[in-house]
């Protein structure tokens, strides 16, 4: 489907000014849709996202620093190295709770960025991370591309996507609840289909590595392909 500009710019907009929280309510509002949304848990997302992360980082979306908070604590308590990561996101308000949580990491560099839109130069990230934000992006194609883009070859990209509910009725009804209330909020653009997605992902040139769906959550990694000797 292809949208106009107007209109990609209006959903991001509508997009940043609903991720317009304060930090510590969309902590709390995240593990509620962990949980009877995505029907995931935050342990399989530190260990999908956790171990993904090459010597420089790229986390895309990145919120309120949440989760990759989490992660580093983990990759701490592993015995993991240290690693270069930038960080960013298009809404201010999770940008100003990432600063505060990540205040004295200079190994952390965090920014205001579009992903569909991104200042860095072609090749220069060994992993990237989408965490929780792949169905809210307007442009995701757009986005694919850039995040492609700046990854070295044989670069690895980490993302879930939240798939339209399935699984048992009561269930099913509550997580599609809770997604007809986040699109209204503006903070969920569109669940995704399982086929659709996973088309979408290898379309955008990058080589499956391992993939799973769990509850409604499809969890993957993603390899750029090296360049031809
Ligand atoms: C559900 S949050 C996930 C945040 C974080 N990755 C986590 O797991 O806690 C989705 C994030 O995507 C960001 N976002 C949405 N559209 C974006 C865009 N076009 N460019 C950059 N960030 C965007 C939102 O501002 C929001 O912080």
């Amino acid at each position: 489907m292809v949208q106009s500009t107007s209109r990609l710019n209006q959903s991001r907009d509508n997009i940043a000014r609903a991720y317009s929280s304060p930090p510590w309510w969309y902590d709390i509002r995240g593990l509620f849709i962990l949980t009877f949304a995505y029907r995931s848990t935050l342990g399989r997302q530190v260990r999908l996202f956790g171990s993904n992360l090459g010597a420089h980082h790229l986390e895309v979306a990145i919120g309120s620093g949440s989760l990759l908070a989490i992660i580093l604590r983990w990759r701490r308590w592993k015995g993991l190295p240290r690693v270069r990561i930038v960080g960013f996101d298009y809404a201010e308000p999770m940008l100003v709770g990432a600063r505060q949580r990540f205040s004295g990491r200079p190994e952390l560099a965090l920014l205001h960025a579009d992903v569909s839109s991104l200042d860095f130069a072609d090749a220069c990230f060994d992993s990237a991370n989408i965490a929780n934000a792949v169905h809210c992006f307007p442009d995701l194609d757009g986005a694919l591309a850039e995040v492609v883009r700046v990854l070295k070859p044989g670069g690895t990209l980490a993302a879930n996507v939240l798939l339209y509910p399935r699984g048992p009725w009561l269930l099913r009804r509550i997580a599609e609840r809770i997604n007809q209330w986040g699109m209204r909020k503006g903070i969920l653009y569109t669940p995704y289909h399982h086929a659709e997605i996973r088309e979408k992902l290898i379309a955008s040139g990058l080589a499956m590595v391992a993939e799973e769906v769990s509850g409604n959550a499809y969890n993957v990694l993603l390899r750029k392909p090296p360049e031809p000797v």
